[in-house]
């Protein structure tokens, strides 16, 4: 065999290309044409990565994949970046190792890359809703990052020897590894990626250029308008010269917008031992899912392609995905957060694939037979480690050293590996839980337990104390409200009239000496009725906490923020109102009920026709929601769950923390990933929201979204599931005096009349969620124990489901209903 990789330059490329001609028994598919034919010619071998990218195995060092915004600090590293993007894009698009190529791997065009074959001609390589959704990614990245590394090489000696510029760029060659974008710490898209057409570098030859930024977008490079149709039939892609994104501005408002319960997700995956399971954790179609505990790290990433992508950029959907460069920088992250979990789970024998699993690959991909037998032995094609029809297995992916490299949080060299544990886990905390409800309530626990050791801060304490309970007071005075929203003008001058008497009960409660219980319970006998709310004060957050029914009207109508404005969408439907389209129309032609079936079916074709004509009518949702677009700031500013700084929660510390408890919600979300169609998202509000759809990505009383991400058309169908942690709105609730304390008793009701669901497509449509297939939404509590030092996370207690929150509403989790 004459290795092509030698004429190229064996040194300077991640590859070797074999002159083997694959095996090729059905033919080629899919162009019409000698493209591929071509490239059958060659193989990608993925094993031999000379020169820098090294399989490295038990404790050694390996280079680290950084952080985007890290990476690009130092300029040579992120000049070679671009410069080999650059290429990688303009190289051929009929080269395996061009970015087109590459990219088309994952789904559109539908033919062989490099022959591989063996599985069904309508679908990408990729598995999604699989249990190799994780193992499978890792070797495509690892390929991406392997042509991105040979162009590196080859550019950073191509500068001029001697020069600085390549003393620089040889150095920086030397342990080059991609970048990640984590969306999870920073939702907002860095500006060199999102927001930057033309960019500036240093060529080879020294001079600085403006080139076409291969961050912000691919320029599809066709020989022709057919062949582009043809391997990309869908408008707008059939036609589209360059990859794109929802605009900029609207795009980072929109994700901001969801940050933190982004994070709040990542952080429970990679925490909560409840996710210590591969099926569960890794994807959304294996269903080992147990209440309480249904969400996946694929979930989370449909958010990013879901709210990235829209209507009309290929990250919205499953095929067109990876053209877009910025798929790679997300992926990258995926993979990385996988890693973190792979750390934290190092001695769990559930955190991955066994050589005895029995999972079945339902769906298939091109080169995986539909109904195939899948365990940690399963070729991942069409990734080789040698020549010949031979694949890395998830087995030989399962460290990120296979492919030579580690994230800056995977690190397990320079400690000893009895430590390597506890260390993954601290920067779990570090990375996301410390602005997590787990993370900001211990840092409230133990300022309050430092607090109360001094006097002078007890005083401080003490009278916040004394607010809470009045406010509590002020809920708890008006059992005489029945309707909902009723006369919240008088609740607010009663709230005014507690706040002015415990201001000036002030300077009185100075004399308490165990911290601000006792006081907290003496001033309440001084203002209110209220006894029971007052005895419960001392640790309200725990389950424990009771108080009467009759509280639940006051609590609903004190809630009302604008009680003046008409509510607008937030308004729920009669409960247990029923249609006929409640039912997919197919299940009613067995009721034998058939103007139900009649009626059903029509209204599930003109939903579904009208999808298809509107899906690319619709402008950029930036135009339509020009109004509601604010700036990144004023967003994070005003969301429902940003968590108020810590000095501002030790004021309600007991209204919080119990012991060394506090309560956590979720709202769990599953519904057939095919229901409409096409990519869709589940939106979940904490209060009033607009009826627009357009509005909901922005809206402030937004908590978080559920996303399918699927094809054009609609995907498999399964039933996916997601999850939307609703823990950081409450606290912030609490804190600005909403709800009581983060107790069921105060909780349940406050969510009962104040959390609404809504579904939209890619586009931004509407669909009521009686017409959403399967669609369940259901709210879990669970206590959970605050861990008591930095190497240890919180321990999460049995999840309950709170039926009093769905019960008979339209997808509404139903008393007795399980989720799973
Ligand atoms: C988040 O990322 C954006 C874009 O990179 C940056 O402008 C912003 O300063 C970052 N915000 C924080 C809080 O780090």
């Amino acid at each position: 065999m004459v290795r092509i990789s030698t004429l190229i330059t064996a040194a300077a490329v991640g590859f070797s290309y074999v002159d083997a001609l694959p095996t090729n028994p059905f033919g080629l598919s899919g162009l019409g044409g000698g493209v591929r034919g071509e490239i059958a010619k060659r193989e990608v071998v993925l094993s031999t990565l000379p020169d820098g990218i090294k399989a490295v195995t038990g404790n050694g060092a390996v280079p680290l994949r950084l952080d985007f915004n890290d990476f690009i600090k130092d300029d040579t590293r992120k000049n070679l970046y671009l410069l080999a993007l650059s290429r990688m894009m303009q190289t051929s698009q009929s080269d395996p190792t061009s970015h087109y190529q590459i990219a088309g791997i994952h789904g559109r065009p539908y033919v062989a890359w490099d022959g591989v074959r063996g599985g069904n001609n309508d679908g990408g390589y990729c598995t999604h809703a699989d249990i190799l959704f994780l193992s499978w990614h890792r070797p495509y990245l690892a390929l991406y990052e392997g042509s991105l590394h040979a162009h590196v090489q080859k550019i950073a000696k191509e500068f001029k020897a001697g020069t600085e510029d390549s003393t620089k760029a040889l150095a920086a060659a030397q342990d080059w590894r991609m970048p990640y974008w984590d969306w999870a710490t920073n939702a907002t898209i860095p500006e060199l990626i999102g927001n930057t057409p033309r960019v500036t570098v240093r060529m080879p030859n020294g001079q600085d250029e403006t080139i076409d930024n291969p961050l912000y977008s691919y320029k599809y490079n066709f020989a022709n308008a057919q062949t582009q149709k043809n391997e990309l039939p869908s408008q707008p892609f059939s036609t589209a010269k360059q990859t794109t994104r929802v605009s900029i501005d609207t795009l980072n408002a929109q994700l901001a917008n969801i940050g933190s319960n982004l994070r709040d997700r990542v952080y429970n995956l990679l925490a909560d031992t409840g996710y210590a399971n591969f099926a569960r954790f890794s994807n959304k179609g294996t269903t080992t899912a147990v209440n309480g505990k249904l969400d996946s790290l694929e979930s989370v990433h449909d958010v990013i392609h879901a709210t990235v992508g829209g209507g009309n950029g290929e990250m919205g959907w499953v095929d067109y995905a990876a053209h877009d460069p910025l798929f790679f920088l997300h992926h990258t992250n995926i993979d990385r957060i996988f890693a973190m979990w792979q750390a934290v789970n190092r001695d769990n024998a559930d955190a991955y694939l066994k050589p005895n699993d029995d999972f079945t690959s339902t769906y298939g991909t091109y080169a995986i037979q539909r109904g195939s037998k899948i365990n940690s032995n399963t070729p991942l094609p069409p990734f080789r480690k040698a020549s010949g029809a031979n694949y890395y297995s998830s087995e030989d992916v399962k460290s990120t050293k296979s492919f030579g490299y580690a994230y800056p949080e995977t690190m397990d060299w320079e400690r000893d590996a009895g430590d390597f544990v506890a260390w993954a886990k601290e920067q779990v905390n570090i990375k996301y839980g410390k602005g997590a409800p787990p993370g900001v309530l211990t840092s409230v626990s133990s300022a309050t337990n430092s607090m109360s050791s001094t006097s002078s801060s007890r005083t401080t304490t003490t009278s916040s104390r004394v607010t809470t309970t009045s406010r509590t007071t002020t809920t708890s005075s008006r059992p005489t409200t029945t309707s909902i929203r009723p006369s919240t003008t008088p609740a607010r001058t009663t709230t005014t009239s507690a706040r002015a008497t415990t201001t000036s009960a002030r300077p009185t409660t100075t004399p308490s000496t165990t911290s601000a219980r006792p006081a907290t319970t003496s001033s309440t006998t001084t203002t209110t009725s209220r006894t029971t709310s007052s005895t419960a004060a001392p640790a309200p957050p725990a389950p424990t906490t009771t108080r009467p029914a009759t509280t639940r009207p006051a609590t609903t109508s004190s809630a009302a923020p604008v009680p003046s404005s008409p509510v607008q969408g937030g308004t729920r439907p009669p409960r247990g109102q029923r249609t006929c389209s409640n039912t997919p129309w197919y299940l009613w032609f067995w009721s034998g009920l058939w103007d139900c079936f009649f009626e059903a079916r029509r209204q599930h074709q003109n939903q579904h026709q009208n999808q298809h004509q509107k899906r690319f009518d619709l402008g950029d949702i930036a135009d339509i929601a020009g109004d509601v677009v604010n700036t990144v700031a004023t967003v994070v500013e005003n969301a429902i769950d940003r968590i108020p700084d810590v000095k501002d929660l030790i004021d309600h510390a007991s209204s919080l923390i119990s012991g060394d408890q506090y309560t956590e919600y979720v709202a769990q979300i599953k519904a057939e990933n095919n229901a409409l169609d096409g990519t869709f998202t589940v939106y979940v509000f904490i209060g009033d929201y607009d009826k627009d759809p357009k509005t909901w990505p922005l809206s402030k009383n937004l908590v978080g979204q559920h996303s399918a991400f699927t094809n054009i058309g609609g995907g498999h169908h399964f039933t996916g599931a997601g999850t939307v942690p609703l823990t950081s709105a409450i606290i912030n609730l609490v804190a600005n005096e909403k709800v009581a304390n983060l107790g069921r008793a105060a909780v349940v009701p406050y969510l009962r009349d104040n959390l609404h669901w809504e579904v939209a497509t890619a586009n931004g449509e509407a669909v009521p969620s009686k017409d959403v297939e399967n669609l369940k939404v259901g709210i879990f509590s669970s206590d959970v124990k605050l861990p008591c030092v930095d190497g240890s996370l919180p321990l999460w207690g049995n999840t309950k489901p709170e039926y009093e929150i769905t019960q008979g509403r339209p997808g509404g989790l139903c008393q007795g209903e399980n989720i799973v």
